[in-house]
């Protein structure tokens, strides 16, 4: 038996992690594993989309794993629906999807993040400056809150919490007064003052989502305007995307892989993989997709922030 994985959307630290355990775990079952070059742009959805499984038969695939976040599994789930023996993996640096705790490039976005934030902690203290460091996450401030309260960002400004300049305008003297000549500041590219819009950057493309990008200059101009304090920006960018994955999120891939090729040794298609907080399942891919999982406001993480004096920017 010979299976497929395909990928697809932005590269992420761990995918290659993914593909090895599936790689390994299907040959322990005497199987191949075939990579699909190009992914959905490339010779699969030609073959596949027409909803016949002529291209798997072409291909000598028996059944498909589909690595992706939101974009690829909604195509994984109407693969299903035609009748396409397809399993799903999540990945995104976001950790947005819906049906599991975590995402696989999550864990290593907020490492490179949090390293960031430590080397402008020390540029910032020595210059007396406002430092504001702008990552990604999309709609969702998963990225910002965790790697602000992993590297004490003193203001984290993130999509599910409006904010108000005034507040964090408010911190920085606060700072200033318990001379504290700095602050750190750290915010999601889908941050938005109360009131005001996303920043978006580059031209909208043609079915392409949004790009955000930009609300960190827009942030430090204001402050500096507002504090008369000397404010820079550092938009961290694609360089919390690539590179070598942590080891959480290499074990997570590895038992995300294996967990998939043992998904369809059980013949238990259209379902993902998943974290639950405590161990890896499976759930329906329909659940993941199509709506979002931004942080909760209700539950332990912005209450623990706000406990430690980290301003919100409400
Ligand atoms: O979804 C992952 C992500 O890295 C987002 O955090 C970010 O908004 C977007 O992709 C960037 O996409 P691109 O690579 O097209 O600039």
């Amino acid at each position: 038996m010979k299976i497929g994985i395909v990928t697809g959307g932005g590269d992420c630290p761990g995918l290659n992690a993914v593909i090895r355990a599936v790689a390994k775990t299907a040959a322990k079952r005497g199987w191949e594993t075939l990579g699909i070059i190009g992914g959905y742009d490339g010779r699969l959805p030609l073959e596949l989309m027409d909803a016949t499984k002529r291209g798997m038969a072409e291909l000598g695939i028996s059944a498909l794993v589909s690595v992706g976040g939101d974009g690829s599994l909604t195509i994984a789930q109407q693969m299903h629906e035609a009748g396409i023996p397809i399993v799903g993996v999540p990945k995104t640096i976001d950790n947005d999807l819906a049906a599991t705790t975590t995402t696989f490039g999550f864990d290593s976005a907020v490492a490179c993040a949090t390293d960031a934030l430590d080397r402008l902690h020390t540029t910032a203290e020595s210059h007396n400056r406002v430092m504001v460091l702008e990552v990604m996450g999309r709609y969702a401030g998963w990225i910002a809150l965790y790697a602000g309260l992993a590297g004490g960002a003193d203001v984290i400004l993130i999509p599910e919490i409006p904010f108000h300049y005034e507040a964090v305008c408010a911190a920085i003297q606060e700072r200033e007064k318990k001379g504290k000549h700095f602050t750190l500041i750290i915010a999601a590219e889908g941050a938005k003052a109360a009131g005001g819009d996303y920043v978006t950057s580059g031209a909208q493309q043609q079915n392409r989502e949004a790009r955000l990008g930009g609300i960190g200059a827009v942030i430090a101009a204001e402050v500096e305007k507002r504090t008369g304090k000397e404010t820079r920006v550092m938009v961290l960018g694609h360089l919390q995307r690539g590179g070598s994955p942590t080891f959480m999120d290499r074990v997570l891939c590895t038992l995300f892989g294996a967990k998939a090729v043992e998904l369809i040794t059980e013949g238990r298609f259209g379902r993902m993989v998943a974290h639950n907080g405590k161990f890896v399942e499976s759930v329906p891919i329909a659940e993941a997709t199509g709506r979002l999982r931004t942080v909760p406001l209700d539950e332990g993480f912005v209450h623990a922030t706000r406990s430690l004096g980290i301003c919100l920017g409400d």
